[in-house]
């Protein structure tokens, strides 16, 4: 691990995706329109736009052609979208989106529940995505979820986040994001999965996507950000979980990490002021308060 802090951070914002996946109650087509086009308004130059995945699985993102038709791009924003396999490739094509992503489990149990497959499995359902979107010239970026805990099999060993990262970096991921889809992983054991990933991989090639159930979110990113990764997943108002995680709340907010990041003089392009409106917008359209510590707040 280095000690020399990124002096720029690319934020990954996932709330229209992680965090409207998981509301019980259906969000129309417009409400997670607006909340695109705010984010995008706010300087978020990374926005997971949506999902193209069974509609059977995860109602909530059945309308993602619909979204990705009626957004306003903004020049230089990358709109992307999950797709599991082929058939979700194809539509997320079909739909324009910028950039796709592949998910992956660190874990047999989790890879089962969430998509109905086996880590090897679901490593052969991605190449053919991997390959028509490199045909296409889409980047492609690879998840892992249940990096530290698996809500089914438990702890999980670092060396096979490890297998799954490099599985994934030779599919032609240009970056994998470590999900800590239930957010048990403290500054403990976050710094020894680092380690473990950093004497093979690029810190440029990996991203950190933290639920935080535990409250240890923004603790476990400034590890990240010691060890010199510089592309953390957040969501707007900390909306969110996984559908597959039972009790996993969301991601950490964006609003806490962007706030955190200004507070050391990491820049991440994003106006403040405006991001935490965006986030009581959609707490407010959601009917809850924010989830955001910064948000209530300001
Ligand atoms: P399956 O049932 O094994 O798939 O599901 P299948 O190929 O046997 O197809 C079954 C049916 O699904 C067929 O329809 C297919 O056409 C349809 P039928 O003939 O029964 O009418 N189907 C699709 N429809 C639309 N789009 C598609 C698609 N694929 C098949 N792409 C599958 C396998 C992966 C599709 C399913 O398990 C699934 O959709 N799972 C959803 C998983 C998901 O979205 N989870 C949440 C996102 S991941 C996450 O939150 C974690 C992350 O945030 C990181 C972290 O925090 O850890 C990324
Ligand atoms: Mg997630």
């Amino acid at each position: 691990m280095h000690n020399s802090l990124p002096t720029a951070v690319r934020i990954v914002e996932v709330g229209p995706r992680d965090g409207l996946q998981n509301e019980a109650n259906p969000i129309s087509t417009d409400t997670r329109v607006e909340l695109i086009n705010r984010l995008a308004s706010a300087g978020v130059s990374a926005i997971e736009s949506g999902s193209f995945v069974s509609p059977k699985w995860v109602p909530q993102m059945a309308s993602s052609a619909a979204v990705f038709a009626n957004i306003q791009r903004h020049t230089g924003v990358i709109y992307s979208a999950l797709t599991p396999n082929m058939k979700g490739f194809e539509a997320a094509v079909l739909a324009g989106v910028d950039e796709v992503a592949v998910f992956a489990a660190a874990s047999e149990g989790f890879s089962q529940k969430n998509i109905n497959c086996s880590i090897d499995e679901s490593i052969e359902r991605f190449k053919p995505v991997v390959t028509a979107a490199r045909e296409q010239g889409l980047p492609v970026r690879g998840y892992i979820s249940c990096v530290v805990g698996c809500p089914y099999d438990g702890d999980i060993e670092p060396s096979k986040v490890l297998n799954v990262c490099q599985q994934l970096l030779a599919l032609g991921c240009y970056e994998v994001s470590l999900g800590d889809t239930t957010g048990v992983a403290t500054p403990g054991s976050m710094g020894t999965l680092l380690n473990t990933l950093l004497r093979d991989i690029p810190a440029q090639q990996l991203a950190l996507h933290c639920h935080d159930t535990y409250g240890q979110a923004l603790a476990n990113i400034l590890i990240g950000l010691q060890a010199g990764i510089a592309t953390v997943d957040s969501s707007i108002a900390g909306l969110g979980g996984c559908p597959y995680a039972r009790g996993a709340t969301g991601n950490v907010a964006t609003e806490d990490v962007v706030y955190m990041l200004e507070g050391m003089g990491i820049s991440t392009g994003i106006n403040l002021s405006q991001l935490v409106d965006t986030g009581r917008w959609i707490s407010a359209q959601l009917g809850r308060e924010t989830g955001s510590r910064v948000g209530r707040a300001l």
